[in-house]
């Protein structure tokens, strides 16, 4: 288990030196939810606009999510006017429908004590067809932190996917130049592994403080499925790339939407945390019911998501439509051996809860002083009996597309 330490440590001594990011960035995004909704008239309450994010800035603080950590409002694409100002040249927002421009925006949102991002585009247009920056890097770059923009995501419609190499860290360099740190959200590997080339992920840990390794989350189970499999499937390579201040993303959070049940939204939640992902809500933080907003404030999970060894985990077993994904935490005990957060989703459908055991010895748990286990879900959360030993079975019950998700304390 060394191996991990050696990983992190290697990977942290190239990576972008802008000190943000040093666990996965959390908040709320605006495209899986509101996309590209711009007809104010029609739906006053949900188009990107200031009143929008306004709101959801205040619900943050209000309802809890700000203390729980999330902390970055960020508005997606459809923000701007078609075309950049004819003398400036400068990006202008959308006249109607932020109508005080963006640094008033930002001034709000940081008044509310959060953090403000902003998406563009690397290509020529966004993939809503808004100006990009490929051709105006430095002043768009400069103008992001004249408004005070704390985050950017930055696409990659409209542009070829060989030039990114290049053109990904020339616009991180622009930010940097700016002298104020941003969070730098990359989104290249997708548009590179789309054409079936494996991205450079050193280049990406030394210029990108995230970035999105594969499609867009949709709103259905399936795509929540597609997602943890494409994950899973490719962990060899994608997570070693993890660490403080560079992460894997594989996209927003849909709790809170219309397609995932209260188990499917357990599962996201968990295995978002097991991968170290960020925890970028995108539903309607006005209308969530209880439930979900505990799951989403759950705050051992997110000490899970937010652990500060920064190790993504892995799917480590796949047995009888059971996996177990598995993420090495802090308290590291005196003997040296790593906690554990540990999820068991079931994708199987057959009916009834399914009884499913292993020893720990088959998750390769050795510390022989044994460990504390914690049921990170339930309303009481230790379990009988309070140790387990490496040769004790660990005996669990999930609903059909559910999940278990427990913390291995190191003893
Ligand atoms: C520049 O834009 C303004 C409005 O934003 C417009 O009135 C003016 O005609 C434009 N000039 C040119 C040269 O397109
Ligand atoms: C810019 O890069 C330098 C060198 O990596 C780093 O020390 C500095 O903190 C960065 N500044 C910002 C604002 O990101």
């Amino acid at each position: 288990m060394r191996f991990f330490i050696f990983l992190c440590v290697l990977a942290y001594a190239s990576a972008l030196d802008n000190g943000l990011a040093l666990t996965p960035p959390m908040g709320f995004m605006s495209w899986e939810r509101y996309r590209c909704l711009i007809d104010c008239e029609k739906r006053p309450n949900e188009c990107i606009s200031e009143k929008l994010f306004k709101n959801i800035a205040d619900v943050m603080v209000e309802e809890g999510y700000k203390d729980a950590g999330y902390e970055y409002v960020i508005i997606d694409d459809c923000w701007l006017e078609k075309k950049r100002d004819n003398v400036t040249g400068r990006l202008v927002p959308d006249k109607k429908r932020f109508p005080n421009g963006m640094k008033a925006v930002a001034d709000y949102i940081h008044s509310k004590g959060l953090k403000f991002g902003l998406y563009e585009d690397y290509g020529t247009s966004t993939c809503a067809g808004y100006p990009g920056v490929i051709d105006n890097m430095k002043l768009d770059a400069d103008t992001f932190a004249e408004w005070e923009v704390d985050y950017v995501k930055l696409d990659g419609c409209n542009a070829d996917p060989k030039t990114m190499d290049v053109g990904y860290p020339k616009f991180g360099d622009y930010l940097n130049k700016t002298g104020r740190p941003m969070v730098y959200s990359c989104s290249w590997p997708v548009y590179q592994e789309e054409k079936g080339t494996i991205p450079n992920y050193e280049l990406m840990i030394k210029h990108c403080n995230l970035w999105r390794n594969w499609d867009d989350i949709q709103d259905s189970y399936d795509s929540l499925k597609k997602i943890m499999d494409y994950f899973s499937r490719n962990q060899e390579r994608i997570q070693p790339q993890a660490g403080p201040g560079h992460w894997n993303d594989p996209d927003m959070l849909l709790l809170g939407n219309y397609a995932l049940s209260y188990d499917q939204s357990k599962t996201q939640m968990a295995v978002w945390a097991i991968l170290a992902a960020p925890l970028l809500m995108s539903t309607d933080l006005r209308s969530v019911t209880p439930e979900i907003k505990a799951i989403l404030q759950n705050k051992e999970i997110i000490a899970v998501n937010q652990d500060a060894l920064g190790i993504q985990g892995k799917r480590v077993i796949l047995i009888n439509k059971i996996e177990v994904w598995v993420k090495p935490i802090s308290p590291v005990s005196k003997t040296g051996h790593y906690s554990y957060a540990v999820a068991f989703v079931s994708r199987r459908d057959d009916g009834f809860p399914f009884d499913f055991g292993l020893k720990l010895s088959d998750l390769k748990f050795d510390n022989l002083n044994g460990y504390k286990v914690h049921d990170l879900f339930a309303k009481t959360k230790t379990l009988i009996p309070q140790k387990y030993r490496t040769e004790d079975t660990f005996n669990v019950r999930i609903n059909p597309s559910g999940v278990q998700f427990y913390k291995f304390t190191s003893l």
